[in-house]
């Protein structure tokens, strides 16, 4: 079999056994994995070696595909198939889509995993807010049949639910913020807030004289008594008016009408970013390269955007089954804003388990010095174009090499790449000459 080859460039110093320079040339199939870091300071040439990269191995058998996110609109590649996403283009990706597989998906890690990508953004969920919103879609799943427990109903084909009025689907954004605006609505109209919160009167009244030495005044104590009958005559209201039998329990799994309402504009406003839709984009199948242009979303949108096409594109791979060389590249420029320490983030989890499932990642960033240990050590190739000296401790630390050793490179002329095959066991990086 042809195998893949990207030529860097030669080694700076002569092989000390045959007198000649080596040539530096990776080869994803010798490679322990598919990934590649590659790391410079701005205009040290970063999307320069994406390029070669991605050029030279999209025109070479066996022809894996790229998926380029394209966070500056800056990698356009000859012949790539490109999406634009923005507030008015028609596609998007799907948060909300469940996994089906019943080890590692199903309906608790979609809505844990959902919450976990709005955290990394800069508004935070309070405790409250991600109760709720767990809460909120777990009930959006199973009104859908996807059911918490029944790991046979988070396939799309089994339909578990009694009485479908409609064809089973996956739930979108779009339906989680009609559902949230509904629950509000019944939050807000029903008999059982009305109940409630004159309970709350009541008990604000009587905490109020209970703190006061004396047992207060006839008039304190008469409007108590009215608190305390318009309390019951609303709950005996409440009581007639229960129908499914989860009224009470809804109201406190939602922690109130104010956290409700606070869910619901949060999940409005990521609905009105537009690239939530769950339209795929339409690009050329034919195509080796494929751009997914975010570079008109925030910095907020483009992380949500990320991590959710990242655990789509990962689920496609695990259906796929097992593959001995990558047939997918995710290509990620600018990538330190979009990684993350936590273990379960899905760039971690790519790193770690798609080998197998034959996915690389091609990772470029100015310094890795807050890269997750995760992913530098399960990064087979590395490509140092020139970092900026005050980076240069961190990194070597985090590299385990020398920080001599990057005064001595020259941007745009020399890199230090490490090239880890299988039976590697050294932690060698060369001075090379590139290209
Ligand atoms: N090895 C090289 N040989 C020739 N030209 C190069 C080389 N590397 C980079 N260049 C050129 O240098 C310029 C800057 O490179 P590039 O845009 O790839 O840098 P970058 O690291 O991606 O920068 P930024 O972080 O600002 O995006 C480009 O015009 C590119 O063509
Ligand atoms: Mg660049």
């Amino acid at each position: 079999m042809k195998t893949v080859r990207v030529d860097f460039g030669q080694t700076k110093f002569a092989n000390k056994k045959t007198n000649q320079k080596d040539r530096v040339v990776l080869d994803t199939t010798k490679t322990i994995n598919g990934h590649i870091l590659i790391a410079g300071a701005s205009g040290t040439g970063k999307t320069h070696q994406l390029r070669r990269v991605i050029d030279a191995m999209s025109k070479q058998p066996p022809h894996p595909r790229f998926h380029i996110i394209d966070v500056h609109g800056d990698l356009d590649i000859p012949g790539a198939s490109s999406c634009k996403f923005s507030e008015s283009s028609p596609y998007g990706v799907n948060p909300l889509k469940v996994d089906p597989d019943p080890h590692s998906g199903g309906v608790r890690k979609r809505a844990r995993s959902f919450i976990a990508s709005l955290n990394r953004t800069t508004s935070k969920l309070g405790t409250k807010q991600e109760s709720a919103l767990y809460h909120l879609l777990t009930d959006l799943y199973e009104a859908n049949g996807f059911y918490l427990d029944k790991p046979e109903s988070w396939d799309v084909k089994t339909d578990l639910r009694r009485n479908p009025r409609h064809p089973k689907k996956q739930p979108t954004l779009g339906d989680l913020k009609t559902f949230a605006e509904w629950r509000l609505a019944q939050m807000t109209t029903g008999a059982g807030s009305k109940a409630l919160s004159k309970l709350d009167e009541l008990n604000r009244k009587v905490r109020q004289l209970h703190r006061k030495s004396d047992k207060g005044d006839d008039s304190e104590q008469k409007q108590v008594e009215k608190l305390r009958a318009e309390a019951a005559d609303l709950y005996r209201e409440y009581v007639m008016a229960v129908e499914t039998g989860r009224e009470l329990p809804q109201y406190l799994t939602y922690a109130g009408r104010d956290v409700m309402q606070s869910v619901f504009e949060r999940i409005s406003n990521l609905e009105s970013s537009g690239i939530f839709r769950p339209r795929k984009p339409d690009f050329d199948l034919n195509a080796p390269v494929r751009r997914y242009d975010i570079s008109a979303l925030s910095r907020d949108e483009q992380i949500l955007f990320i991590d959710f096409l990242a655990s789509e594109m990962f689920q496609a791979a695990r259906r796929k089954g097992q593959a001995a060389h990558p047939r997918d590249f995710i290509v990620i420029d600018e990538s330190h804003a979009f990684v993350s320490a936590e273990p379960d983030h899905i760039l971690n989890v790519i790193i770690r388990e798609s080998r197998k499932f034959g996915i690389g990642l091609i990772l470029a960033s100015q310094s890795l010095s807050d890269f997750p240990d995760d992913i530098i050590a399960n990064t087979s190739t590395k490509v140092i174009l020139g970092l900026d000296e005050m980076f240069h401790a961190s990194t070597a630390r985090k590299l385990a090499i020398d920080p001599k050793r990057f005064g001595w490179v020259y941007p745009r002329r020399t890199a230090l790449i490490q090239i880890k095959r299988a039976g590697d066991t050294s932690n060698r990086y060369l001075d090379v000459e590139l290209c």
